[in-house]
């Protein structure tokens, strides 16, 4: 049976005026909506007590097992409002799947993908008011899952939070799509084989910090990481996955090893290669063999994607004291045109001819 996520009390809300000032210039994920969706489960009684309520802190015991064993998973999907004022999420059954295989390796509860799908609409719903309809503004969706049992034993726990927001928001990069630099790390890993590098969950964003820092400390935006047991094996960005294109034409990114997060902008950007007469590449690449490409003008183009960051090209690669450009330290032309069709099915400006919108 579904989980009802029905409207239970209506804050005050924020005056025309405060939400046309957040709208002005949202940032990413600085500023939040009226409401929020909440579950609550137990192993006792399973999922119960959903709702839509007003945004707030949860009020939690210093003794709640997430504080100490990070048992948390969480997604993040955008809402998009189209010329006609209608609101659209894009591929949300991705991300509900993806919940269900995170929450699976956390030792989570699974929320049903048709609850998950529920408590997104019934919070859009509520808090219509606040997806952007200026440029490339969206709304922000954050579902999440943590364990709520005070209990400091180590194992599943038996009382978790489900809980949704939503932020409005523009760029993830503050300098919007300007080409970044990335930080190679050869001293830190993100994720290894038979750990948790496939699912989206709060300790491996935290094990990534560390990297981000040094990367920062040199200059550059993002860290690309390597793989763990040889260190030589291209994987993600941390919170991106990475793509390279080359010159013969193929549209290439490091295939699912286990240790790298599926991400739905990953998923799409495979689709939509044909469209650019480039063929889709899921396959091993390894550091030396992209540093040698774009040393050579083999590689002709590099990107990040994910859904904060959409399509964001990469001007610079620094391995220690080298720096490598690639495009010129531009944008290539097939990241423009690959960003701006995704953009514009996203944004209902193309036909979606896949039934990617809901
Ligand atoms: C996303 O692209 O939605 C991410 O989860 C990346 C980051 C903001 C954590």
């Amino acid at each position: 049976m579904s989980l009802p996520f029905e409207l239970r009390a209506n804050p005050r809300p924020r005056s025309d005026a405060e939400r046309a000032a957040i709208m002005a210039d949202p940032g990413f994920g600085l500023n939040f909506t009226d409401h929020m969706a909440v579950a609550t489960w137990t192993s006792a009684d399973g999922w119960h007590d959903s709702a839509i309520v007003p945004y707030g802190p949860f009020s939690i015991d210093p003794a709640t097992a997430v504080l100490h064993y990070a048992q948390e998973v969480f997604e993040g999907l955008k809402a998009y409002q189209h010329a006609d004022g209608s609101v659209w999420l894009f591929r949300p059954e991705k991300n509900a799947e993806r919940f269900v295989r995170s929450a699976n390796r956390l030792a989570l509860p699974v929320l049903e993908p048709d609850d998950f799908l529920g408590s997104i609409e019934a919070l859009v719903a509520a808090d219509a008011a606040w997806v952007p309809s200026t440029g490339e503004q969206s709304l922000y969706l954050r579902p999440f899952m943590f364990a709520s049992e005070a209990f400091l034993g180590v194992r599943a726990a038996r009382r978790v939070t489900y809980c949704c927001i939503a932020s409005p928001a523009g760029p993830y990069f503050a300098g919007g799509v300007n080409p970044v630099k990335i930080w190679v790390s050869m001293t830190y890993t993100r994720a290894a084989s038979g750990g948790t590098g496939a699912a989206k969950c709060g300790g491996n964003y935290a094990a990534s910090l560390i990297a981000q820092q040094e990367a920062a400390e040199h200059g550059c935006d993002q860290v690309m990481f390597a793989d763990a047991a040889e260190h030589q094996w291209l994987e993600e960005l941390g919170g991106m996955n990475v793509y390279l294109i080359t010159a013969d034409h193929e549209l290439i990114t490091p295939e699912l090893s286990g240790s790298i997060l599926e991400g739905v902008t990953r998923d799409s950007i495979l689709d939509l290669a044909k469209e650019f007469g480039l063929t889709p590449v899921e396959r091993r690449v390894s550091v030396p063999e992209l540093l040698e490409g774009i040393g050579s003008g083999f590689v002709t183009e590099l990107f990040a994607c994910g859904t904060a960051a959409v399509i964001t090209p990469i001007g610079e690669l620094h391995l220690r004291d080298d720096v490598y450009t690639v495009a010129g330290g531009g944008t290539g032309e097939i990241t423009t045109a690959l960003r701006n069709t995704l953009l514009d099915i996203q944004y209902g400006r193309a036909e979606d001819s896949r039934g990617w919108l809901t």
